[in-house]
């Protein structure tokens, strides 16, 4: 199965292995975008907001008449969306009724260690004790295994930003998100709100990923893994898997109806591997005023936004330069054929508008670290390992126990990285600025806080990298699931 799309190593758009769908694709632009719920806190007091979410299976329509199971926080895709106030903290307590363990991680949030989702502090199945598909977390002497249900504690002592939550299980994050587990959490602050940006219903959530589909509306995923069993093959399923439906907060290629006025989009691709260039068509600008870590310092206008997996950009579009009536696409330009369009605006209404992006947004400026700034490199490879063909940092594949870098709470560090192919590297524990590529600066989306970075074939980037100042374990790792999973992670401990 699957259609190749790796076309030269070099220069490539592609990440994975086209998974094709088994049934026939629903019209695009014929299903309205969904938002997903904002979650109501169970109960709030002195201490913050707590919220409950239960991760279970669910049948939810995607495509129009087929009934699909997910795994969904709350039995929804995407799961219900969290809105936080910055600095005032928020617990979630999961309770897992899926069939396998999970891992739950605010992806973007400043989060003490214990609830930040390292891959072996499962959260087993309610009512179970464990059995040999924990075996990893198991022999992990640091694990922090619970049952049925487990509190995180997320401080959120940061800037206003687009942050996310998903599973994080070792060896298993890919099929999990896959199957759904995945949703929004958006941080406010005081200095966002004081900028006259586009809000409420004007303001986007669009959780952008792309899936593959059975004959009966199922969900494919494959169950054998080319690219682990033979050694040396990069271009199996171990490349990254890729769907040929593209879905938008859920739905397959929909649309909505917007006023003639300004709209903020917080862009996020929740691909498990996909990289989308999104362009307008009729062309229109896409003003980036935010990135992974929050708003930008001064806006940046692009024609096209680059987005790898994990990474998030909020961008404002302005519909009032359209005339009314007008259908305006989203298109992918890294895709082809149905992948190449990703959804539709419709702008159907006159309206007043007073938003306005300012020249200067509220976003922290970024750092020249000193020269004394401890400086490391991570190689981002695939390697074979005792006859297992896989990914690996540094030459070996992640273990609980190996440790890859001890760094000083709050420090301020130099990392090179360095890749053989497409590898959106995600630190925990940190937030990172852009410093250069192999030929010369930060790219056009490299604007910003980021977490997450789009490292290309063959290139070597340096961050400037600000470590938390919670001690502990961190991971950090490709965030192509299926390299994720087949072991392209490290550990840093900050002490
Ligand atoms: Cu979005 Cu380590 O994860
Ligand atoms: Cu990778």
């Amino acid at each position: 199965v699957g259609v190749p799309l790796l076309r030269g190593w070099k220069g490539s758009t592609s990440t994975g292995l086209l998974l094709p769908s088994r049934r026939p694709r629903p019209e695009p632009f014929a299903v309205a975008l969904p938002i997903p719920p904002v979650l109501r806190p169970a109960r709030f007091d002195a201490e913050g907001e707590h919220y409950e979410i239960v991760q279970r299976v669910a049948a939810v329509e995607i495509l129009p008449g087929l009934s699909t199971q997910i795994w969904g926080y709350n039995g929804s895709l995407p799961g219900p969306t969290i809105v936080s106030r910055s600095g005032r903290p928020v617990t979630v307590l999961h309770r897992n009724e899926l069939p396998v363990p999970t891992v739950a991680h605010l992806h973007g949030g400043r989060t003490p260690a214990a609830s930040d989702g390292y891959p072996t502090d499962l959260l087993l199945p309610a009512g179970s004790t464990g059995h040999a598909a924990h075996l990893p977390a198991m022999s992990d002497p640091q694990a922090v295994i619970t049952s049925g249900s487990r509190l995180y504690s997320y401080p959120l002592d940061q800037p206003a930003g687009t942050l996310w939550y998903h599973d994080h299980r070792m060896d298993f994050t890919g099929p999990s998100v896959w199957r759904g587990l995945a949703g929004f959490h958006l941080v406010t602050d005081a200095a966002e709100d004081d900028v006259p940006l586009p809000r409420g219903a004007r303001d986007l959530p669009l959780m952008v990923m792309d899936r593959s589909f059975g004959p009966d509306g199922e969900l494919l995923y494959p169950s054998v893994d080319p690219g682990l069993v033979t050694p040396g093959v990069t271009g199996g399923f171990g490349a990254g898997v890729l769907g040929d439906v593209i879905l938008v907060n859920g739905a397959p290629w929909p649309v909505a109806d917007v006023d003639a006025a300004r709209y903020r989009l917080r862009l996020l691709n929740a691909s498990n591997a996909r990289r989308y260039r999104l362009v307008l068509d009729p062309p229109g600008a896409l003003v980036q005023i935010g990135a992974d870590g929050g708003l930008l310092e001064r806006p940046v206008r692009h024609d096209a936004v680059e987005l790898a997996p994990a990474q998030r950009l909020d961008v404002v579009v302005d519909f009032s330069g359209y005339p009314i009536g007008q259908d305006v696409t989203v298109l992918n330009t890294f895709g082809d054929g149905p992948t190449g369009r990703v959804m539709r605006f419709r702008v159907v209404r006159a309206a007043t508008d007073d938003t306005a992006v300012p020249a200067a947004l509220p976003g922290e400026p970024g750092l020249s670290p000193g020269p004394d700034a401890p400086a490391r490199t991570m190689q981002f490879r695939h390697a074979t390992v005792g006859g297992m063909a896989g990914w690996a940092v540094n030459g070996a594949p992640f273990t609980p126990g190996a440790v890859h870098a001890r760094v000083r709470r709050g420090a301020v560090e130099v990392w090179r990285l360095a890749s053989d192919f497409h590898h959106p590297i995600h630190l925990h524990g940190a937030t990172f600025r852009v410093l250069a590529r192999s030929n010369g600066g930060p790219g056009p989306y490299d604007a910003g806080w980021r977490d997450t970075l789009d490292l290309r074939p063959a290139e070597q980037a340096t961050i400037a990298v600000r470590f938390g100042s919670d001690p502990g374990r961190y991971v950090f790792h490709c965030h192509n699931l299926e390299h994720e999973d087949m072991a392209m992670m490290g550990n840093v401990v900050i002490e």
